[in-house]
Formats: structure tokens, C-alpha cells, sequence
């Protein structure tokens, strides 16, 4: 695509400086020097809807600690590309491997819990509430929760929503489309709602995963995909440390494909591609 060589705003290094210290300290998202165009055309956005001529006039805003507008920058700055069943071995394993070992775990409540932290708009909760749900079906008294949490609140709400063109639907099998999904008519034609059994199974709630967590219990997994690819070096350790704590200790940490723990922490041991769990 052409870019076009005048641009709307000015936009110098060290606004440019100031605005990466202001995101990665907010949500600890590392910007490199060659982030510098997508960051300009993803703030210009805000600027335009604050109608705010320069990136001085916005700095400013920020500085003034306008909380609303900071979230909104927050927002405008996730990647939030996702989808159903993405890297469908972590759903195999957790159905024929990791559930199978936690209801064999000794004395222990029936709930099952696994947190999404991360979760953007929704793909990979619901993906994990099918295989949750399907796995309680062969095995009554056991029950399931699934904490679905992300940063960006725009998003979240989307996810909670839980609509999906039916293009986006494509790894949910024809079978699981049936049970759990809502066909949509009149003006929802081509779209599909999450339905009751997978509506009870998530929770959605707004956390900062670089800020302390409203962690109410310990999980037997944790997926954390493409999340942490985006943090500086200390935040990532912090964040995958920070979950072994909350980890029960047959725990799982699901990472994302081009993820690793490799000198971020030695608390966990690799069990399988990008599966992690505690020592
Ligand atoms: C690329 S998506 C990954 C979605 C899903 N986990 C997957 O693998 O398909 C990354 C998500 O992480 C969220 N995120 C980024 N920084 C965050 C932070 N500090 N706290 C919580 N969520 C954050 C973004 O808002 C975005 O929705």
C-alpha cells in the first residue's frame, strides 16, 4: 500500500519517546524504534477524535492524566488478532491429557478453573468453555469457570457480546456450531451468538495483567497466548511469574507459539509445544 508522503501531523522523536514510556508504562507493552508509523496512524485516530491538531496537544492530555483518554489510548494500542481453536493442540491436550489429570487429583473441590488472561474478543474463552463443557458432560458433579480478562475494555465488551460472523467460525466444527452457537436472522443473518452453556461457563472481567489481579482462586491452567510476546524482557518475567503463584500444583501455563519462558523464570518445566507446567 502506498503511504502518502505528507502526513496530517508532525510527529517527532521525542513525542514519539514520550508516548512509548506512557503505553509500555501503562500496560507494559515494548514499542521498538520501528513501530513508530503504526503507532502514528493508530494515535492520529484519537487525535481526530478528541479533534486535537497536534501530538503536542495530546501529549498533554495524557500528562493532565486524563484517565479516559489513556484508556482509550490503551485500546487503540492492543493487537487483538485472534481466533477459535487457534493452535488447536492446546484444546487436544487439554481435553485427552490435563482434564483427565485434574479430575484424577486427590481431595480437591469439583470446579474446574482456567483463566484467559488475554483473552481479546472472546475466540479462545469460548473455545476453551467447548472442550470444558464437552469434558462435564462425561462427567457429572465436576463443574467448570472460565475467567476470560483483558486490558483493553473495547474489546471485552465485544467479547462478552459474543456475536461472530459465521467467516470467523470456520474452526468450530459443524457439531459444536449447533450445540453451543445461535444462528442469527433479520438484520443478524450471517452471524452467530454464543449460547447459555458457554455463556455460564465464561466470566469477563477488565485486568491490567501488569497491575496486582483480582485472583480469587488457583487455576488449573492459565492460557496466556500472544500476550506476552509484546511486553519488555522484565514485565514478562514479572507476568509468567506472577502465575505460578496462582497455579493449583498440577497446574498448566499455555503460552503462544512463538512464546517461551527461556530466561524468564525457572519455575515451570516444558511438557509439550508451548506447554509449561509447574516444578
Ligand atoms: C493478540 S491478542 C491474543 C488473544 C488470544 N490470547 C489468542 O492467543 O488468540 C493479545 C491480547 O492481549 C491483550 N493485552 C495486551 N496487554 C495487556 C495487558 N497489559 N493486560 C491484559 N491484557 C493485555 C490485548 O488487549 C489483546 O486483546
Amino acid at each position: 500500500m502506498n503511504r502518502p508522503l505528507i502526513k496530517e501531523y508532525s510527529f517527532s522523536g521525542e513525542e514519539y519517546d514520550e508516548l512509548r514510556r506512557i503505553i509500555g508504562d501503562r500496560v507494559g507493552i515494548a514499542l521498538s524504534d520501528g513501530k513508530r508509523d503504526l503507532v502514528y496512524s493508530r494515535v492520529s485516530r484519537r487525535l481526530r477524535a478528541r479533534g486535537l491538531s497536534s501530538f503536542a496537544e495530546y501529549l498533554a492530555l495524557l500528562r493532565r492524566g486524563d484517565e479516559e483518554e489513556l484508556a482509550e489510548l490503551v485500546n487503540a494500542m492492543t493487537t487483538n488478532v485472534t481466533q477459535f481453536f487457534r493452535e488447536a493442540h492446546h484444546f487436544e491436550y487439554l481435553m485427552s491429557r490435563m482434564l483427565p489429570e485434574v479430575i484424577g487429583e486427590g481431595s480437591r473441590d469439583k470446579v474446574i478453573r482456567i483463566w484467559s488472561a488475554g483473552c481479546s474478543s472472546g475466540e479462545e474463552p469460548y473455545s476453551i468453555a467447548i472442550v470444558l463443557a464437552e469434558f462435564l458432560d462425561r462427567h457429572p458433579g465436576w463443574k467448570g469457570e472460565v475467567w476470560a480478562t483483558d486490558v483493553d475494555g473495547a474489546i471485552l465488551r465485544q467479547a462478552e457480546e459474543g456475536v461472530y460472523s459465521i467467516d470467523r467460525l470456520k474452526q468450530v466444527s459443524r457439531d459444536r456450531l449447533r450445540r453451543f452457537f445461535l444462528k442469527g436472522s433479520g438484520p443478524n443473518e450471517g452471524k452467530a451468538r454464543v449460547g447459555k452453556t458457554l455463556r455460564d461457563l465464561v466470566q469477563f472481567e477488565r485486568v491490567n495483567l501488569i497491575e496486582k489481579w483480582p485472583v480469587r482462586n488457583r487455576f488449573d491452567a492459565i492460557f496466556c497466548r500472544n500476550v506476552i510476546i509484546y511486553f519488555d524482557r522484565s514485565h514478562k518475567g514479572q507476568v509468567v511469574e506472577g502465575f505460578s503463584e496462582h497455579l493449583r500444583p498440577v497446574g498448566h501455563l499455555f503460552l503462544g507459539h512463538s512464546e517461551s519462558l527461556h530466561g524468564l523464570t525457572n519455575r515451570y518445566r516444558l511438557i509439550g509445544q508451548t506447554i509449561y507446567r509447574l516444578r
